[in-house]
């Protein structure tokens, strides 16, 4: 895993941004996951500014989203599907067909997330998935315990989960208990996850998740063994990171890796 520490929640929206256009770039077709809550609005924004200054195009990408609360209408201001409009969608070139958020009214929830399964595999699967992580150590709405091989299902949310969303609601009893989520076998047959984490708050899951035991408690954990993950960090939340120099030294260093080991020569002492 890559682990990029920056110095703060703008620097890791840019860095995070470059990335999500570096692929845009390099495939126009792109398919592309994406995730919702307060981390990746930064890049959100980026890519909005991107899109109008530089001339981003999204004609062509594809866009599947993590989650959605069960029993929100679209229109709820509080669901996802609202949430990546307001922040993302209705500021850039995307085809409406091109938009995958899954249903939170589905009449048939195992039938719906069979579907949206069906709907990535069409398509090659996901390229570049955008993620943050939970307190509780979640990605997407897998909870602690989530199966490691799991597919977009219904889930229940935990208490930690309906609290942190609780700020968003009038009272707890609107906030919902149940969200359509990829499972965590879903996230990992993306060619590239891209891994957001900013602020004290996830200092200890951060941690967890990058030099912690692979376990289902932490679903982001599993990450781990995925061939290919870039997480970028800011400091606030990078503070329990035991081997933080050696990310930051790589970081650095990076333009120094040799491409080839003919080239790369090591000094000797002569004997
Ligand atoms: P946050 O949520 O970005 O609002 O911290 C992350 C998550 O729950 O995945």
């Amino acid at each position: 895993m890559e682990v990029i520490v920056v110095k703060d929640y703008e620097e890791m929206s840019k860095e995070g941004a470059k990335i999500v256009r570096d692929a845009i770039l390099e495939k126009p077709n792109l398919v592309l996951g994406l995730a919702t809550g307060s981390t990746p609005i930064g890049l959100y924004k980026e890519l909005i500014r991107m899109h109008k200054q530089e001339k981003l195009s999204f004609k062509r990408v594809v866009t599947f989203n993590l989650d959605e609360y069960i029993g929100l209408d679209k229109a709820h201001p509080q669901s996802y599907w609202y949430f990546m409009h307001d922040n993302l969608f209705n500021h850039i070139d995307i085809p409406k067909k091109n938009i995958h958020v899954p249903d939170g009214k589905a009449d048939d929830i195992e039938k719906f997330c069979l579907w949206y399964e069906k709907e990535m595999e069409k398509l090659g699967g996901i390229d570049l998935q955008v993620l943050g992580i939970g307190r509780d150590g979640h990605i997407a709405f897998n909870e602690p315990g989530s199966s490691l091989g799991s597919r977009t299902r219904i889930k229940t949310l935990t208490k930690e989960t309906i609290e942190d969303n609780a700020r968003f609601f009038k009272n707890m009893d609107e906030v919902p208990k149940f969200a359509i989520t990829m499972g965590v076998g879903t996230i990992m047959d993306a060619k590239h996850c891209l891994m957001l984490a900013n602020g004290a708050n996830k200092a200890g899951v951060l941690a967890a998740t990058v030099e912690g035991s692979v376990t289902a408690q932490v679903t982001a954990s599993v990450l781990q063994l995925h061939s290919k993950v870039t997480t970028i960090c800011d400091e606030a939340s990078s503070t329990c990171l035991k081997r933080k120099d050696y990310y930051k030294w790589i970081t650095e260093n990076k333009y120094k890796v040799p491409k080839s080991a003919k080239k790369a020569s090591v000094k000797s002492k002569k004997k």
